[in-house]
């Protein structure tokens, strides 16, 4: 059993708050009977209607973990007909969404669900998820460099919270260094913009870790279903409670 506005907004039809108001205004039914504010329900055996027109069913909740290949954008449909992440797991039936994004061409680790709450929790900034980024960068970047970007370096749109940042490698023929930066933002492009602050385009950039989970085992352009222990940690650290997952299987 689950509070009547909750059932509502996983359903998508209104926000928790619409929905309280729609039970207010008396257009809500179960079974056939007008509901009250605070009455809670069983959406795989209740008929629950809005306006007379009944909830699609509660899908059951799937976690996907997808290593991204560059080239695929991460939305669940594009109007200019670009292949999205979604290409990538055509057996799925559900309707599940890319937890936040990677460009186009950056390849990793990427979080697929259709559980909303979980999603805008992981995504929420006040629980600051790490995320763990290899980028190849042109140059050598200095000490002072690499501090800047520990630091916070200054965008567009605000100073990056503090980084963390290590070499893992320079290559003297191509003249590139490979770094390996921890940040727990989700700016737009946001280490792209990073090292280009401190003097140091990108080449290739790669996600090897999302909230503590790895690559591990997933080839590139493949996927693994999250165990049931991870989701339940996911929710942990997105402070969702426990009650909001209905897992499949
Ligand atoms: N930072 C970027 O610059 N690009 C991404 O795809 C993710 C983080």
């Amino acid at each position: 059993m689950e509070r009547l506005q909750k059932i509502i907004s996983q359903a998508g039809v209104a926000s928790r708050r619409a929905a309280e108001k729609l039970i207010e205004e008396g257009r809500v039914t179960v079974d056939g009977v007008v509901a009250s504010l605070g009455a809670q329900a069983d959406a795989s055996t209740q008929t629950i209607c809005v306006d007379g027109v009944p909830l699609q069913k509660a899908e059951a909740h799937v976690y996907f973990l997808l290593n991204k290949p560059k080239g695929y954008i991460s939305t669940a449909k594009d109007e200019r007909g670009r292949k999205t992440v979604l290409d990538l797991l055509p057996e799925v039936e559900e309707r599940i969404y890319p937890v936040g994004r990677l460009d186009n061409g950056t390849e990793g680790l990427l979080l697929l669900t259709n559980d909303g709450e979980l999603m805008n929790g992981l995504l929420h900034p006040a629980r600051e998820v790490w995320k763990t980024y290899v980028a190849q960068v042109e140059g050598h970047p200095t000490k002072q460099a690499l501090q800047m970007l520990k630091n916070g370096v200054s965008l567009e749109d605000g100073v990056t919270a503090p980084a963390k940042v290590r070499v893992l490698d320079w290559d003297a023929k191509s003249g590139r260094t490979k770094l390996e930066i921890s940040i727990h933002e989700g700016k737009n492009r946001q280490v792209r913009r990073m090292c280009e602050a401190v003097g140091h385009s990108v080449q290739a950039l790669k996600r090897t870790e999302f909230a503590g989970l790895s690559l591990s085992g997933v080839k590139r352009g493949e996927h693994r279903v999250l165990s049931a222990n991870e989701v339940a940690y996911l929710y942990e650290l997105a402070k969702v409670p426990a009650s909001g997952g209905r897992r499949k299987g």
